[in-house]
């Protein structure tokens, strides 16, 4: 098989063989294949497509690259949550323990924040002492024992995703369907889970940036899962503005305890209520949606999903105490309020220009290898549909960088105003399963 051959055929809009695309993906891992070929037949995927079998096996091959995460010792149904990417998406911190109090094992491996949106293990590494890093036996033990264990993502899981990723990022071929719900779902196949809930982001700080692109994703992602028999359901949900009002790691490690204790913003304790009584019902512990929804709610209320955190953060060597104090966790040095310019009504705040802010203040990585500032992040004071006058705080940045400029001036282009009430997003727009 000639690589020239297969991009040709591609180009012309052709379906490929499982044999072709098992013969790129491992050409490309092996250096066989080089990065200008592979970055071509990105663009022609890009532009012409992929049908459902290709994407199924464009997803197994990446799968088939590294090594597969054995659960079989986890008594139970895993259920494993996957979010598509956002800004101030803190949902997998209150999913995890929510899930895990009503006895569903969640055997969870989570990625690293980069460039625009932030990533879960980043967020708990703000705790003092929380071990990213178990080894196989505690990790298993600690999901047979307490329902629940975080880790990072093992290096060879999927490693051919990993390559291909890289190379999309710089060749304008992230926002690809078939690319994107391949790579996902490569992922959650390897890390060994029985079931998938996937949280499919619409808006300005998601790849999908209409709901009929982010529903088209989420049914292809859904045919995966069931072609590779993973019960999967997908909940397409709004990331037109950031999600509540924290965008870091430990200011989000604070919301996120505060959503656990009942005190969350609606937009994040809907969404996470809803994602995690979707992943209750198909791992079994309730018959339908409406009866999970409402146990999670009271569970929530009665203190117990805070405790169960409490009791996470523990298992994973962190300091527990950080959930009643939430002041222990790290501070940032300066805290810069930047003020409207113009009075009206909030009428959109530009989600990944706000991550973007969050990235130059200290809290994301431009590059794999730069190192993050737990302290740094923003709060979100104004949201969409709130009515502001000139001067008005509209976000706090928080950053140990004396020189802030270029954020400043990007959180405040993120900000847009109008002379009526804006038309607020809905939460949730669709659930395929
Ligand atoms: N997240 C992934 O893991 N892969 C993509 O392609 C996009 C978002």
């Amino acid at each position: 098989m000639r690589m020239v051959d297969v991009i040709q055929k591609k180009k012309r809009g052709e379906p490929l063989s499982e044999n072709e695309i098992n013969s790129i993906v491992q050409g490309y891992v092996n250096e066989e294949i080089p990065d200008y070929q592979m970055s071509a037949f990105l663009m022609a995927v890009y532009f012409k497509g992929m049908n459902k079998k290709e994407i199924a096996d464009l997803t197994l091959a990446f799968v088939n690259s590294g090594d597969r995460n054995d659960l079989s010792a986890i008594e139970g149904i895993k259920v494993d949550k996957h979010s598509s990417g956002g800004v101030g998406d803190k949902l997998s911190l209150v999913i995890i323990p929510l899930v895990a109090s009503v006895g569903i094992p969640v055997a969870k491996m989570s990625g690293r924040g980069l460039g625009h949106t932030g990533g879960t293990i980043d967020k708990l590494e703000s705790i003092e002492g929380f071990k990213t890093v178990l080894d196989r036996e505690t990790f298993i033990n600690n999901v047979n024992t307490y329902k629940m264990a975080i880790v990072g993502q093992s290096a060879n899981l999927t490693p051919a995703d990993k390559k291909i990723y890289a190379l999309r990022d710089v060749t304008a071929t992230v926002d690809s369907i078939p690319l994107i719900a391949s790579s996902i779902m490569s992922k959650k196949i390897a890390s060994g889970a029985d079931c998938i809930v996937l949280d499919v982001k619409v808006g300005s700080g998601a790849f999908m940036k209409t709901v009929d692109e982010a529903i088209e994703l989420a049914k292809t992602m859904v045919e995966i899962g069931k072609s590779l028999n993973r019960k999967t359901i997908a909940v397409v949900t709004d990331m037109s503005q950031p999600l509540g009002h924290e965008v870091g790691n430990a200011n989000e490690v604070m919301e996120a305890i505060e959503i656990l204790k009942g005190n969350g913003a609606e937009d994040e304790t809907t969404i996470a209520l809803t994602l995690a009584s979707y992943m209750t019902v198909i791992g079994g512990a309730f018959a339908d949606f409406d009866t999970a929804y409402r146990e999670l709610d009271q569970i929530i209320k009665s203190g117990k999903a805070v405790e169960k955190f409490k009791e996470l953060v523990q298992i994973q060597g962190g300091n527990p105490e950080v959930v009643d104090n939430p002041n222990m966790l790290p501070h940032s040095k300066y805290h810069i309020e930047i003020t409207a310019s113009e009075s009206g009504y909030v009428s959109a705040i530009n989600a990944e220009k706000i991550g973007i802010t969050a990235m130059l203040l200290g809290a994301g990585r431009k590059k794999k290898e730069d190192t993050i500032d737990f302290s740094a992040g923003v709060t979100m004071v104004k949201k969409v549909g709130d009515i502001v006058k000139v001067g008005d705080v509209l976000c706090i940045l928080h950053t140990n960088i004396e020189d802030q400029q270029e954020a400043n001036k990007i959180s405040k282009e993120a900000y847009s105003f109008s002379n009526t009430k804006p038309k607020l997003s809905e939460y949730i727009y669709e659930i395929i399963q």
